[in-house]
C-alpha cells in the first residue's frame, strides 16, 4: 500500500491557535486580557493601577478605539467609564446605538499621568510614540479576535495606531481610510476634545461629532440585525 505523507504544511508549529470560531476567539480573548495583566513592554504598567482591556461582544461589527484609560478608567479598570465616557454613551443614546452593539477600546492600555499642580489629581498625558507602540500588539491582537467590519478612531492617537501613519485628524474627520488589512477606519474627534471647546461652542461641536459617528450607524444595526 502507497505511503500517505503528511503535508510539510501540517508539520511546521502553528505560531498562533486557530480563531476562526466565535468560542475559540472569546477563549483567546480571555487570555490576551490576562496576559496583558501583567504587561511592562513600556514603563507606563508599572505606575498605572491596572491595565484596562477592551470590552464588548466578540464579533461586534463595529470597534471603537480611544487613546488610553483616563484616571477613572485605570481606578475601574474599565473603558470609557469617565466624563469622555459619558460623553460617548450620550452620543450611542441620540444614534441609537448602546455599547452592547461595539467592541470599546484604547490603543494605550494603561494610564499615563503627571501629579496635578496642586492637590492629589492625577493629569493626562499623551503617550509617547514608543508607548503606543509597545501597546500595538495588544490592540492588533483584539482586532484579530473580534473581527469588527468597521473601526472608529476616536482621535489622532488611535487614528495612528489604526493605519500606521499620522492622520491630521481635523480634515480627514468624517471620512473612512483603508487599513493594511483592509477593515474601513472612520477618522472623528476623541470627545475629550469636546470637553475642551468653549461651552457656546459645545452643542455645534457634539452635532459635527454625531454626524461623523452617524457614518458608522450602518455597521452599528448590523449587529442589532442578527439578534
Ligand atoms: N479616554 C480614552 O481615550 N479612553 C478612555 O477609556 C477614557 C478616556
Amino acid at each position: 500500500m502507497p505511503r500517505v505523507l503528511t503535508p510539510i504544511a501540517e508539520l511546521r508549529p502553528r505560531r498562533e491557535p486557530p480563531v476562526n470560531d466565535l468560542r475559540q476567539r472569546e477563549q483567546a480573548w480571555i487570555a490576551q486580557r490576562a496576559a496583558a495583566t501583567h504587561c511592562r513592554e513600556c514603563p507606563l504598567g508599572a505606575l498605572a493601577t491596572q491595565t484596562v482591556w477592551g470590552e464588548g461582544p466578540i464579533g461586534a461589527p463595529l470597534m471603537l478605539v480611544g487613546e488610553q484609560p483616563g484616571d477613572q478608567e485605570d481606578l475601574q479598570g474599565r473603558p470609557f467609564v469617565g466624563p469622555a465616557g459619558r460623553l460617548m454613551d450620550r452620543a450611542l443614546k441620540e444614534l441609537g446605538w448602546d455599547r452592547s452593539i461595539a467592541y470599546v477600546t484604547n490603543a494605550v492600555k494603561h494610564f499615563k499621568f503627571v501629579p496635578a499642580p496642586r492637590g492629589k489629581r492625577r493629569m493626562h498625558k499623551t503617550p509617547a510614540q514608543r508607548e503606543a507602540d509597545a501597546c500595538e500588539h495588544w490592540l492588533e491582537s483584539e482586532i484579530a479576535l473580534v473581527q469588527p467590519q468597521a473601526i472608529v478612531a476616536l482621535g489622532a492617537t488611535a487614528a495612528r495606531q489604526l493605519l500606521k501613519r499620522a492622520i491630521p485628524v481635523l480634515r480627514e474627520r468624517g471620512h473612512w481610510l483603508d487599513r493594511p488589512d483592509g477593515r474601513k477606519v472612520l477618522i472623528t474627534l476623541h470627545p475629550s476634545a469636546l470637553l475642551r471647546v468653549d461651552p457656546a461652542e459645545r452643542d455645534a461641536a457634539f452635532s459635527a461629532w454625531l454626524r461623523d459617528l452617524a457614518l458608522a450607524s450602518h455597521y452599528a444595526r448590523a449587529h442589532a440585525a442578527r439578534q
